[in-house]
């Protein structure tokens, strides 16, 4: 399996992930992925809830025929993901015994992980398992039914199933908000610090961590913070990689170019302190174009104009951003 792929000389892998109701229904859709990606994932159709509305049947479809395109294209492909507070299916949530649901857990990363042997560059094994707020209350763990059933070993339990599933995936630890400047986010990442000193302490295999990179047009990116988390990173053995990069836009005033401007400064930053701690592994996007971004739907401008998230605009031409990556 190439890991991630083979990246133009001198370059890191890009990559970005794809859906597959435009993938089947728009003929321009995948022309970018083609000319643009040295990887693409499915960004939704290896989430639980997605490949398992029902307990009993596995739905691969889908993500096989994003990842056999992939692969047939002589790109890489990834897996996102087995473990997240989101998107799962009700009979999971009726899943209420300990031992039932560390089963379910176990044997859903098995045949999972199994299916895709050979054909997936990494996995994220984990997704968002730190509190959105860490340091409150409820401790630094995102509350999920994995943590209420299972408590904080879900995570080491979830790292050595994969591992042992499939041993030539790199397995990735990946969350939001470790890019920021203030203490939230100085907390954020060190407990993401925590957690994978705390797995290589029980001896399991963490290959990299992987920072979505939901960018805020209004937030500042702590680029001294971001580049010592990755030789942080670097000196515990764990590689890193921008998994989701876009940019939310609701707070800038202004046209189009102003929208633009401001995402292409704050990606700008980002890749800066990113590159300045250790090579990434692979910087991806969430998506390519604007026409198709959960921006739009989750975190949709106030003045009514459409959410410009990704390096290409709704046509497809590429924007300011674009040039910065
Ligand atoms: C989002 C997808 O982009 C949407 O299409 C879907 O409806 C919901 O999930 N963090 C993650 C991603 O890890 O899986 C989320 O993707 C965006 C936030």
């Amino acid at each position: 399996v190439p890991a991630h792929a083979a990246p133009r000389p001198g370059g890191v892998p890009f990559g970005a992930a794809i859906q597959f109701e435009p993938f089947e229904g728009d003929p321009d859709y995948r022309r970018p992925y083609v000319s643009e990606c040295d990887l693409v994932l499915p960004m939704n159709e290896l989430k639980f809830g997605l490949l398992r509305p029902e307990r009993g049947a596995f739905r691969f479809g889908p993500a096989d025929r994003l990842v056999d395109w992939a692969l047939a294209n002589g790109q890489a492909a990834r897996g996102h993901a087995f473990v997240w507070w989101s998107t799962n299916p009700d009979w999971l949530e009726a899943v209420t015994e300990e031992a039932e649901a560390e089963r379910v857990l176990l044997d859903h990363i098995e045949r999972t992980a199994d299916h895709f042997r050979g054909r997936l560059a990494s996995w994220d094994v984990v997704n968002e398992v730190i509190a959105h707020e860490p340091g409150e209350a409820g401790g630094p763990l995102r509350d999920s039914i994995w943590l209420r059933r299972l408590g904080p070993r879900h995570v080491p339990l979830a790292f050595a199933a994969a591992a042992r599933a499939d041993p030539s995936a790199r397995l990735v630890i990946n969350d939001y908000d470790l890019e920021f400047t203030g203490d939230r986010y100085d907390r954020r990442r060190a407990v993401m610090l925590d957690i994978v000193r705390q797995l290589q302490d029980a001896n399991h295999r963490v290959d990299a961590v992987g920072i979505q990179g939901h960018l805020y047009s209004h937030l500042k990116i702590d680029r001294e913070a971001l580049a010592r988390f990755g030789r942080d990173l670097e000196a515990m053995g764990v590689g890193l990689l921008a998994t989701e990069l876009d940019v939310i836009d609701f707070q800038v005033r202004g046209d189009a170019d102003a929208i633009d401007e401001a995402a292409s400064v704050v990606v700008g930053d980002f890749l800066d302190g990113l590159f300045a701690g250790q090579r990434p592994e692979a910087v991806i996007t969430w998506g390519l174009s604007d026409r198709y971004s959960w921006v739009s739907d989750v975190m949709p401008r106030t003045d009514g104009t459409p959410a410009r998230p990704l390096p290409f605009d709704p046509q497809g031409r590429p924007k300011a951003w674009y040039e910065a990556l």
